[in-house]
């Protein structure tokens, strides 16, 4: 089967944050999750380079928003291999194959007859790209998310005819409740449809930073459009004189935050509708990572309310792995939650160099000291068997509706269970013991296949060191047919293994 997810597609006005690279870590935890499945996986992420946030932005430095876009968007693409993100194509909206096809949907959409000419008129955040309904405006005519006043427009426009898809729109909500998830964002996606949906500026005459409208070039694409289409046109040129898109349209997964929400439950399917293209599978909207100021308000983390934790910069202290742990295991995936270093050094060192990692090499050692580094080859222990029957369809089950955190708790449940396996069981004991060897062959074979199995299932989580550690265990198939428990053989032959997650 196919499987398709993508991230939205990062504004250029900014250097990338860790709010930017939580997202596509997701949507990275999900496509290692289906490869492993055996599934035909596409993993897009890109940057959103036109439309007034890049063009103001650049003024603002003195700089041409071109010149912008290319600094800010190669600082985009650099993050990706730090965070160890396997995506299959990197998009720039700037590229001319991606304005040459916005131009083809665009015109189709025009030529169906949901396109006219009128005047918009109302209030506008530039840095949202957003026109502002009457209920999204904050006091003194301001934005509720950047926080500055917004601008009130009049100017000639294109519209797109939003109004026709309340009714289409509804039925789709009603029939597929799983378009949005989760559930309460799509009920507030719903109460922003039945509230009444009004036309949509579909160009902008004010500007030039953009795709020119081709049936009429004095205006651009507003930008949203332009961006949303980044998923449909990636697809017929992210491969070399290959169209991917029979293959792997519509999208399985697209990961949004949920400060783009209406763009992507309410404009994105009814402009899909329109050009007459399927609509996506899921919409997962997850929350914000907070930050706490001095005074304990919690805030999300922003580039313009300047409280943003640098990603290059923790990954240098705790590593890659470390930090796509931490963001999905601290905040419920889906919810909103604060981050902070405190917090990751206290995961860190609890659950990583606690549990997993002192877990891992001391099975290894043990192995190593007690059967010169080859596995017993014998049965697992009953006792466990029942504690990791299942998990592999659990972990499935909830990674197919995105439950990221959920899917990790599950894992770690065991990682926990095994903890106190070896307590329990207590292997410096029996080794004393010369009657107890076939109960200690038992209890280090069941050891090394409990740590191998919650690694399997690990992988997409902390691809480096999962790797690292299977290939210890001699047993490196990433398959998730074979993360069963006792589905690997014993008789493996491991290695020692210095600290996967060394303390500072
Ligand atoms: N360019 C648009 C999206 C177009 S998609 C067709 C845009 N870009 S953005 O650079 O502002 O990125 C927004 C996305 O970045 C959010 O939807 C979310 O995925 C991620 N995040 C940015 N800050 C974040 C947090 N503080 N917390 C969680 N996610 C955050 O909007």
């Amino acid at each position: 089967m196919s499987f398709y997810v993508t991230t939205p597609i990062y504004y250029v006005n900014a250097e990338p944050h860790l709010g930017h690279a939580y997202t596509t870590i997701a949507a990275d935890v999900l496509a290692r999750h289906m490869r492993q499945r055996g599934e035909d996986v596409f993993f897009l992420t890109g940057t959103d380079e036109h439309g007034e946030p890049v063009a103001l932005a650049a003024e603002r430095e003195g700089v041409t928003p071109r010149e912008l876009a290319d600094r800010n968007a190669a600082r985009f693409q650099a993050l990706l291999p730090q965070i160890d993100a396997s995506n299959d194509y990197f998009i720039r909206t700037s590229d001319p194959r991606h304005e040459a096809r916005v131009q083809e949907v665009m015109q189709r959409v025009h030529d169906n007859g949901h396109v006219y000419k009128g005047i918009y008129e109302g209030w506008y955040c530039p840095r949202c790209a957003d026109f502002k309904t009457e209920t999204e405006i904050a006091e003194g005519n301001t934005c509720p998310i950047h926080k500055i006043p917004l601008d009130r427009e009049r100017e000639e426009n294109w519209f797109f005819h939003l109004s026709r898809f309340q009714r289409p729109l509804e039925r789709i909500y009603a029939e597929r409740p799983g378009f949005v998830l989760p559930r309460q964002r799509s009920n507030e996606a719903l109460s922003f449809i039945r509230s009444g949906l009004q036309d949509l500026s579909l160009s902008r005459s004010k500007l030039t930073w953009g795709v020119p409208v081709p049936w009429d070039p004095s205006h651009v694409f507003y930008v949203w459009f332009d961006a949303l289409l980044n998923y449909v046109t990636a697809l017929s040129f992210a491969r070399e004189g290959e169209d991917l898109s029979a293959r792997f349209w519509p999208p399985t997964f697209q990961l949004i935050g949920k400060d783009i929400l209406k763009f992507h439950a309410v404009y994105w399917p009814a402009l899909l509708l329109a050009a007459g293209l399927e609509l996506p599978r899921h919409v997962f909207v997850h929350g914000y990572l907070l930050m706490k100021d001095s005074s304990g308000e919690k805030d999300k983390m922003s580039k313009s309310l300047g409280n943003v934790i640098d990603p290059f910069e923790v990954m240098e202290r705790f590593g890659t792995d470390a930090l796509r742990f931490y963001c999905l295991r601290e905040v419920p995936f889906g919810q909103d939650g604060v981050v902070s270093t405190v917090g990751f050094e206290s995961r860190y060192e609890s659950e990583l160099a606690n549990d997993y990692g002192n877990l891992a090499s001391r099975s290894l050692a043990m192995v190593a000291r007690y059967r010169d580094g080859v596995v017993p080859d014998v049965e697992v222990d009953a006792a466990l068997v029942a504690d990791f029957e299942g998990l592999g369809d659990e972990v499935c089950a909830l990674l197919d509706r995105a439950e990221l955190t959920g899917a990790l708790d599950a894992i770690w449940q065991r990682v926990r269970r095994l903890n106190r396996y070896v307590e329990e069981q207590a292997p410096w004991q029996l080794a004393k013991d010369p009657a107890a060897a076939q109960r200690l062959d038992v209890v280090l074979r069941s050891l090394v296949e409990g740590v191998r199995a919650v690694t399997v299932l690990l992988h997409p989580y902390m691809p480096a060191t999962t790797e690292k550690l299977l290939a210890a265990l001699g047993r490196p198939e990433l398959a998730l047919a074979g993360a069963a428990f006792g589905a690997a053989p014993g008789g493996a032959q491991v290695e020692a293994l210095e600290q996967l997650f060394p303390k500072s």
